[in-house]
């Protein structure tokens, strides 16, 4: 067979002769403000290019967009209930799913009638059962077939409906879920249920690459928060305590209760990030969460979350042995 380049073929083109040498090089048109106006009163005759946030804005894109290498698994918990899990992985997920081009997916490990599926989308939930007894997953569209897909693009799967057959989810069932997911999906979300000790619980620590912890503004929810990431160094999973993500979800409208300079300097010193996201009314509804209706700040909140989560997709990761 003739082959026209040998593995020593070095086709990058020399310094001089790459984008950087063109002249007056086509610029992309504004997305907003003055600068959309003139371009579009002028018939596009006179572009004023990017401004400084739009720039900011396509940084932050460019870093949700990092490149992985292979799947990346991130588990979003708390041990104290209803600090926002569901929502954060919805909405993290949703950043995720709108904004890269490969495939995200959430699943439901709450032991107790997991709400992510409903907060996703309207349809009636696949649940993980199904998938684990289907006879074949081997392609796409047949693990496409148990999931419900959200406007952003985020897939999910939920857990079960029936309390008696929930109690039975186990870390086995979780390990063979991720077995089947990680090799059609990039990013896999678990929206894990309240408390450290359930079934699944050390199948989806075991196999995290990333630990998203939540917290409300509160005494409380911090108290809890900080017993988690001792309880994770305690129990070997340091390296996943220290590189957690901790996310201040405000639940309700307001002034925190809590002084959050020093909140946020508590966890900074014991994790990798700390991310406050505000209150949102369309979050409050407790509804199916529509990305386009997020207040422009709060989708921004989510988007610098994103990032940073997304900062580590680069790095080499342990994954346990299935
Ligand atoms: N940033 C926010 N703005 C407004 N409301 C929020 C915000 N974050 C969470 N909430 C609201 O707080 C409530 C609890 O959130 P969520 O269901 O995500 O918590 P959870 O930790 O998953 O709860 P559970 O432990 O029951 O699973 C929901 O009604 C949600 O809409
Ligand atoms: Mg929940």
């Amino acid at each position: 067979m003739t082959t026209f380049f040998d593995a020593t073929t070095d086709l990058t083109p020399p310094t001089g002769l790459d984008q950087s040498n063109l002249v007056d090089p086509v610029k992309a048109p504004p997305k907003q403000g003055w600068r959309k106006l003139v371009h579009t009163a002028s018939r596009g005759r006179i572009n004023p290019g990017r401004s400084r946030a739009q720039a900011e804005r396509d940084e932050l894109i460019d870093a949700i967009r990092a490149p992985l290498r292979g799947d990346y698994r991130i588990a979003v918990m708390s041990l104290k209930g209803g600090v926002g899990k569901t929502t954060t992985t919805i909405a993290l997920g949703g950043v995720f799913a709108e904004t890269r081009g490969d495939r995200v997916i959430a699943i439901d490990a709450n032991p107790d009638l997991g709400t992510l599926a409903q907060r996703a989308t309207a349809n009636s939930p696949a649940t993980i059962r199904d998938l684990l007894l289907a006879q074949d997953t081997s392609r796409y569209p047949q693990v496409r077939a148990f999931t419900n897909q959200a406007s952003s693009r985020l897939e999910v799967i939920g857990s079960e409906r029936d309390p008696a057959v929930s109690e039975a989810f186990s870390e086995l069932d979780y390990r063979k879920a991720i077995d089947i997911l990680q090799h059609h999906y990039n990013v896999i979300l678990t929206d894990c249920g309240t408390g450290l000790m359930h079934s699944a619980m050390a199948g989806v620590l075991d196999l995290a690459n990333a630990l998203v912890l939540v917290t409300s503004p509160a005494l409380d929810g911090a108290q809890s928060a900080a017993a988690t990431l001792d309880w994770l160094s305690l129990h070997g999973y340091d390296q996943l305590a220290s590189n957690a993500v901790v996310v201040i979800s405000a639940g309700a409208p307001g002034k925190p209760t809590i002084d959050m300079e020093r909140l946020t300097e508590h966890f900074a010193t014991r994790t990798r990030a700390v991310h406050a996201i505000p209150y949102d009314r369309h979050l409050a509804e407790g509804a199916v969460v529509d990305m386009d209706r997020l207040a422009p700040d709060t989708l921004r909140a989510y988007q610098q979350l994103a990032a940073t989560v997304a900062a580590d997709f680069g790095s080499w990761h342990r994954h346990a042995v299935m």
